[in-house]
């Protein structure tokens, strides 16, 4: 083995880029490399970008343009730019930032090691038909008590503003018996809580497997104490995945379901298939199976040609749901799809309606957390707090806890009453060993 390099690894986008960021740090172990957080000390940086919205793309840019001087000292440091980006723009990126030496796409990372050996060529944005994760080495717990897992890759659905089908693909699901030997590995290392990744992780499918089949197969895994998944569509809402909403216990009372705009006008030109009450009904059903059930959201202000009465009706929809955590974004035209062939709305108009969204949305999510004061919940510990005798973890409603807990350990769930709650986290004292 040769001597170890450092790689300096940086995520941007969605949970999955974060696991692929993990395996690709596995697959590089392979080549003596292992992670350093100081960029100076590394034999090669990798980037890990998103397409998602302009902002998430034009970071990379800027990243690679403040890597220049870094480059001009040290000719030998390797530079890679993986993810979605990559996939987007492939060969141009070099063409645009020669200081870039590497360009891989999410599909074909698993010839990450090769490619910086200098075995064969520099860009590869293919989708190959062969399991990427089959070729990786296995997954090790290099993760803290809470893990992903990829179960779906990919996405067929083709929302008028999405980049994601054409960058990660048509959707693919992982064999069964994989992923299961993926979470007992991962299990066996300490992992209590796995959250399934897929772009559209409820439109999983094997042979004779649907999401909740697969999650019930889980919850036999004794080490494992928790389950999530992420991301949904409201189209693949199965009815036993509702259903084990309220008889698995260990499946968590979270859930995100994109909505993305409340006016069925803004829905259909998105191409999301269903309707506002549709989508109310759905919420209907899943409160009942699982009352308590904190439910999350994205949505987007300004799409080409939301008229004042589409952006009411997506603050009707908000009300009428009470969500306790959501996103929201200003659109963003993104080459390529078909909404980015109509006209925009001016941005200040865009703007205003992302105000209002984030104020109604804060405003809920401030109440959802407020209302968990003087309740008892079970928090994952995660990692020690910076105050000493703390440590910080998660409740199942994906709450962050700061807990009064000097004999905690990292991996330990424990039960602990919430005293207060402040702008992005609750705190609280555990009350039992
Ligand atoms: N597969 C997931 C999410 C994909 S992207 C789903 O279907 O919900 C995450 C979020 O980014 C989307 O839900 C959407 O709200 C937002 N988004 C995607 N494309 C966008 C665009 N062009 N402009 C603004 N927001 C966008
Ligand atoms: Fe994008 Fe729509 Fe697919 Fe989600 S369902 S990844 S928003 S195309
Ligand atoms: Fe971004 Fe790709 Fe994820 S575009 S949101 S990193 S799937």
């Amino acid at each position: 083995m040769a001597d170890t390099k450092k790689l300096f690894i940086k995520t941007y986008g969605c949970q999955m880029n974060v696991y692929d960021s993990e395996r690709m740090v596995e697959a590089m172990g392979g080549n003596g490399y292992v992670t350093t957080d100081v960029i100076e000390d590394a034999d090669m940086v990798l980037l890990n970008t998103c397409h998602i919205r302009e902002k998430a793309s034009e970071k990379l840019f800027s990243d690679l343009g403040r890597l220049r001087p870094l480059k001009a000292a040290r000719p030998d440091l390797k530079i890679g730019v993986a993810g979605c980006v990559a996939q987007a723009e492939g060969d141009e990126i070099k063409r645009r930032m020669p200081l870039v030496d590497i360009v891989v796409g999410p599909q074909s990372y698993h010839r990450l090691p090769e490619m910086v050996r200098g075995v064969g060529k520099t860009t590869d944005t293919d989708f190959p038909t062969a399991d990427k994760f089959d070729l990786l080495p296995s997954a090790r717990a290099t993760r803290g008590p809470a893990a992903f897992l990829t179960v779906q890759e990919g996405c067929d659905k083709f929302c008028a503003f999405c980049v994601v089908p054409y960058t990660r693909g048509a959707e693919v699901s992982r064999p069964v018996d994989r992923i299961l030997t993926e979470a007992r590995e991962l299990t066996a290392k300490g992992v209590r809580e796995i959250t399934l990744l897929g772009q559209n992780v409820n439109a999983y499918h094997a042979p004779g497997y649907g999401l909740a089949r697969l999650i019930r197969e889980l919850v036999l895994m004794p080490d494992l104490a928790r389950i999530r998944y992420t991301t949904s569509h409201p189209g693949d809402m199965e009815d036993d995945l509702i259903a084990a909403h309220g008889d698995e216990p260990k499946l968590m009372p979270y859930l995100h379901l994109p909505v993305q705009s409340g006016s069925d006008r803004i829905l259909k030109a998105m191409n999301r298939k269903h309707t506002a009450a549709q989508y109310l009904a759905l919420i209907e059903r899943i409160r009942a199976a699982r009352p308590d059930i904190l439910l999350s959201s994205d949505f987007i202000a300004g799409f080409p040609g939301e008229t004042d009465a589409d952006h009411q009706a997506t603050l009707d929809l908000i009300r009428a749901v009470g969500f306790g955590m959501a996103y929201s974004f200003r659109y963003s035209p993104r080459p390529g799809t078909p909404a980015a062939e109509k006209p925009t709305l001016p941005e200040d108009v865009s703007n205003a309606r992302l105000y209002e969204i984030q104020a109604l949305i804060t405003a809920q999510q401030r109440a959802a957390q407020d209302a968990m004061v003087g309740r008892e919940v079970t928090v994952l510990y995660e990692k020690p707090g910076r105050m000493p005798g703390q440590m910080v973890g998660k409740s199942g409603h994906l709450h962050a806890v700061h807990v009064d807990d000097s004999l905690g350990r990292v991996g330990e769930l424990a039960r602990v009453r919430i005293s207060a709650s402040s702008a992005n986290s609750l705190a609280g004292v555990r009350i039992s060993l």
